[in-house]
């Protein structure tokens, strides 16, 4: 199966082989990696999209390391693709091209954490349960908490401008950059964005570099916000037996001035999927969301009762409150393991991460129903039900059935956009996206975008097969 491999030129034989020897004169042999298994093992990102072995990988392990791989990159004129945690989810650190994979996951420093004003600086290798843990003892907060925290490290998350389930009250990585160091591919190092909470200084640089999945700006030292560590926290799980009723409870407990930090959402075939690994589910459920709230403990216990309330009338089977911080623990583990559960369930599957408005999300399901009955497509559906951003997942065992998950794919992203929402809220685009690019956004909007990646990279070098659909690139 081939999925999402655009249409970028690999280099010729003698431009790698110039590439390894620029490298190894550059870097040393420790730096850099050219055996084809150890290359191998950087071929991919936790999606679905096709590996591709690179040529060599250059373990960066300073901003100077980053600057000789972008120098060889471009006197060689090889495609030279950053990647950190590699744990994205739209093929964002796939080498399409093959070329340099620059990998800066080495850089694991907390440079910084200054108590006094809420900063943090990091490498863009630190992983970020790291970065939470180590804030935290500090009495501070950085909010955003990409289910894959485990794994997952500051240089992808800003890269792709992660999101996760806090996001509903806090935003997502963008809203806590300051600012960072980032390398260009033509040598120039560039400090975007400020240290400062306020700041609008000429244009946002930093806050385009956010979220730019690699194709403008390697990244380096980069500078977070944090705010103080709430007091409390308070999680509850709440049944329904429909996802309309599920839905209803959202949209009139945030319509009615509650706002919890998440509110997650499982689907009907989400529950059983989770029943078939074990856990003990009402049967009658349909659907779950997994409500948190956090604030003092007077506002917590308040708010609670007030959720609880809103789900009562829209006819909840069942609300309980995690009293225990082990209960708590395990509902989380289920629910942030729940994409790498889902694998386990099929051969292949698809992961969208759409976005449409609260009150849409019952419209959506509906229509996800349809799809999945009319292209006889297994589909699973779970997410951030808060915001609106909706891991609808295709599961299929067969090769043949794609043509009818491509056909449910775009019947999806059609309905999305249809009813006022958008392809990607927090997985990017990368290359499975790329294709429906011009589903959303206007051909003109997206020649600026090209425009402002020919700036950055007039020669397509950095990352490219990205984000947009096939065929634009070779013009970049
Ligand atoms: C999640 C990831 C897939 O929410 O975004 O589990
Ligand atoms: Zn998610």
């Amino acid at each position: 199966m081939q999925l999402g491999r655009p249409d970028v030129p690999r280099p010729t034989l003698s431009a790698r082989e110039k590439a390894r020897r620029l490298l190894e004169q550059a870097l040393g042999p420790s730096k850099v990696v050219t055996g084809e298994d150890a290359c191998a093992t950087f071929a991919r990102d936790e999606s679905e999209a096709e590996g591709v072995t690179p040529d060599a990988v250059v373990l960066a392990e300073s901003a100077d390391d980053i600057l000789a791989a972008l120098r060889v990159a471009r006197e060689a004129e090889v495609p030279i693709t950053p990647r950190a945690g590699g744990t994205g989810r739209t093929g964002g650190a796939v080498p399409v091209a093959g070329g340099i994979v620059l990998s800066t996951s080495g850089m694991k420093s907390i440079k910084e954490l200054d108590r006094r004003d809420g900063v943090a600086v990091v490498e863009p290798g630190v992983v970020l349960a790291d970065l939470h843990a180590a804030v935290e003892a500090e009495g501070w907060f950085y909010p955003p908490d990409p289910n894959s925290l485990a794994d997952c490290c500051l240089g992808g998350n800003v890269a792709e401008n992660a999101g996760g389930p806090r996001a509903l009250k806090y935003g997502v990585t963008r809203d806590w950059v300051l600012g960072m160091d980032a390398f260009l591919i033509g040598g120039q190092r560039i400090r975007a964005g400020r240290r400062t909470t306020k700041g609008v200084t000429g244009y946002d640089v930093a806050g385009l570099l956010v979220g730019s999945e690699g194709t403008l700006a390697v990244f380096g030292d980069i500078t977070l916000g944090l705010m103080p560590k709430p007091e409390q926290v308070m999680t509850l799980m709440v049944l329904f037996d429909s996802v309309r009723a599920a839905s209803t409870a959202v949209e009139t407990a945030i319509s009615g001035g509650l706002l919890p930090r998440c509110i997650e959402f499982l689907d009907g075939m989400t529950l059983d999927a989770m029943r078939r690994a074990g856990n003990a589910i009402d049967a009658r459920a349909g659907a779950m969301l997994l409500v948190e709230f956090d604030g003092d403990e007077h506002a917590c216990e308040r708010d609670a009762e007030r959720f609880g309330g809103v789900a009562d009338s829209a006819g909840a089977l069942e609300v309980l409150v995690a009293q225990d911080a082990g209960l708590r623990a395990r509902l989380w583990s289920a629910r942030r393991e729940m994409s790498r559960a889902v694998r386990k369930l099929t051969k292949f599957k698809l992961s969208e991460d759409v976005v449409v408005p609260r009150r849409s999300i019952g419209a959506l399901l509906d229509h996800v129903t349809l799809l999945g009955e009319r292209e006889k497509v297994r589909h699973l559906t779970y997410g951030h039900g808060g915001d609106g951003n909706l891991h609808v997942n295709f599961l299929w065992d067969d090769a043949e059935e794609m043509p009818a998950v491509s056909r449910a794919i775009e019947g999806l992203f059609h309905e999305v956009v249809r009813l006022g929402g958008t392809l990607s809220g927090e997985h990017g685009i990368g290359v499975l996206k790329a294709p429906y690019l011009p589903l959303e956004q206007a051909p003109e909007l997206i020649e600026l975008e090209r425009d402002l990646k020919r700036v950055f990279d007039p020669q397509n070098l950095l990352n490219p097969g990205k984000i947009f659909p096939a065929g634009a690139h070779r013009a970049c």
